[in-house]
């Protein structure tokens, strides 16, 4: 065993793993990344097809991010936000309130968990500002994943990340979800069947909620999940009907990742909150933002002494490293038109998929939008771990797949090319077949 992988043995405990798995199969050792590939000790290069959690989003080393972060470098690194303010996250705030019509004030955390916490903490006491305090309940989707803090996971439903703490989290009402395959679903377009029984468990609710928590068209960690546009329409609807806010965690979906700048576009809504992370910087420093409209704004301005503080902080709020990063990815998802393009990535993706289904007869539930595809493994048994077994073979090969159990999918940099698509093709369908 090398050292620093015995080193990493004697004292790295690797996030959402089991450390006992890396007795068989070892960490990779990276020592460098560039575009779509990661290069690993010993001159391997493997191909990033999940963008390293979802956030890559333009691949690694993109150099006009690190012109821009080194020219911040220079500058400043890092100065506290309260009391302080700077052209940079002057121009990011600005940038972010032109991404809607109606999410005009911006707040920023660092990761996805605590901008969803920030939004549900900012919903409640909304709601004891306006004097409603009946309304503290919050709904969700089943299958729904918002993170790993205490709040985030009450409103999440998938089991192996929540089901040890039930002791720590709040009661929570899951809403049942009318999942569909893409826009060629008809689901996609019309889910009035699905709505009529949807709408019977919301109805009870109706008093008690202060918001409803959606990942917009997508429920990443819950398997890539796509769900009808039709349905975020008339739950938003709904929501406006009933004064309940309507959170819109678009973490994973936000900044260009279904083919919208916003998942919400896809069904023409704009929600109350809107949270952003993982590809506002495109993955180079961890920098989550919460978008507000002015009238939640305006509920919390007031004189100091009435009491009506929102008085949240996270020590890198706004942090100007990953500011100067997160304005310059706005200013190239522009530029280069990149949800168009990554409209365009997520049809050749599906047809790949496709392909790979038809040559391995082993895999179903084919699904995408945007820059994700994904699809089901067929099981000999129920708790067969072939998701596991498919990961390290495509490592071999030369592919970082990393499936959500035994889901395979793909979320690849938007800018990947067509030849390293190929690739990965051949590779996840090798994987597949061995
Ligand atoms: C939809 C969604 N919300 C929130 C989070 C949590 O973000 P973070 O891991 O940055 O805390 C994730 C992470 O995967 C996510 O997919």
């Amino acid at each position: 065993m090398s050292t620093l992988i015995a080193k990493d043995h004697a004292h790295l405990w690797h996030p959402c793993a089991q450390m006992k798995d890396y007795e068989i199969f070892k960490p990779l050792i990276v020592t460098g990344a560039k575009g779509s590939y990661i290069q690993l000790a010993k001159g391997k290069k493997i191909i990033d097809a999940i963008s390293s959690w979802w956030c890559k989003s333009l691949g690694h080393q993109h150099p006009q991010l690190k012109k821009k972060l080194l020219q911040q470098i220079e500058k400043f690194e890092h100065v506290i936000l309260a009391n302080t303010t700077n052209e940079v996250i002057v121009n990011l705030s600005e940038k972010l309130a032109n991404l809607t019509s109606d999410l005009k004030k911006v707040m920023y955390a660092s990761d996805g968990s605590c901008v969803i916490e920030m939004a549900m903490k900012m919903s409640v006491h909304a709601r004891i500002i306006e004097g409603k305090t009946k309304r503290k309940n919050f709904i969700a989707l089943k299958n729904s994943f918002h993170g790993e803090t205490i709040g985030a996971m009450s409103v999440s439903d998938v089991g192996i990340y929540k089901d040890p703490y039930h002791s720590l989290v709040f009661k929570v009402d899951f809403i049942d979800v009318p999942y569909c395959s893409g826009i060629d679903d008809p689901i996609w377009e019309n889910c009035d069947e699905a709505w009529e029984s949807i709408i019977k468990q919301l109805e009870p609710l109706s008093e008690k909620a202060t918001a409803i928590i959606v990942e917009p068209i997508i429920q990443a960690a819950g398997q890539m999940r796509i769900y009808s546009k039709d349905f975020l329409k008339k739950l938003r609807n709904w929501t406006k009907k009933n004064d309940i806010h309507l959170i819109a965690d678009e973490v994973m979906t936000g900044i260009g990742r279904t083919g919208k700048m916003l998942a919400s576009e896809h069904a023409n809504i704009t929600p109350d909150f809107l949270c952003l992370g993982k590809g506002l910087t495109a993955g180079w420093l961890p920098l989550s933002a919460l978008l507000m409209t002015d009238a939640i704004y305006y509920l919390f301005y007031d004189d100091y002494e009435n009491g009506n503080n929102f008085l949240h902080s996270h020590t890198f709020s706004g942090n100007a490293l990953a500011a100067s990063i997160a304005l310059e990815v706005l200013n190239i998802m522009k530029k280069d038109k990149m949800p168009e393009r990554v409209l365009e990535l997520g049809k050749v993706m599906f047809n790949m998929f496709l392909e790979i289904a038809d040559k391995t007869k082993k895999l179903i539930n084919i699904r995408g939008i945007g820059g994700v595809v994904a699809a089901d493994l067929i099981l000999a048994h129920e708790k067969q771990r072939l998701g596991y077994d498919i990961y390290q073979k495509a490592i071999r090969l030369g592919a970082l797949l990393r499936p959500l159990g035994n889901t395979i999918y793909w979320a690849p940099p938007f800018n990947i090319e067509i030849a390293v698509l190929t690739k990965l093709k051949n590779i996840t369908q090798q994987a597949i077949e061995m």
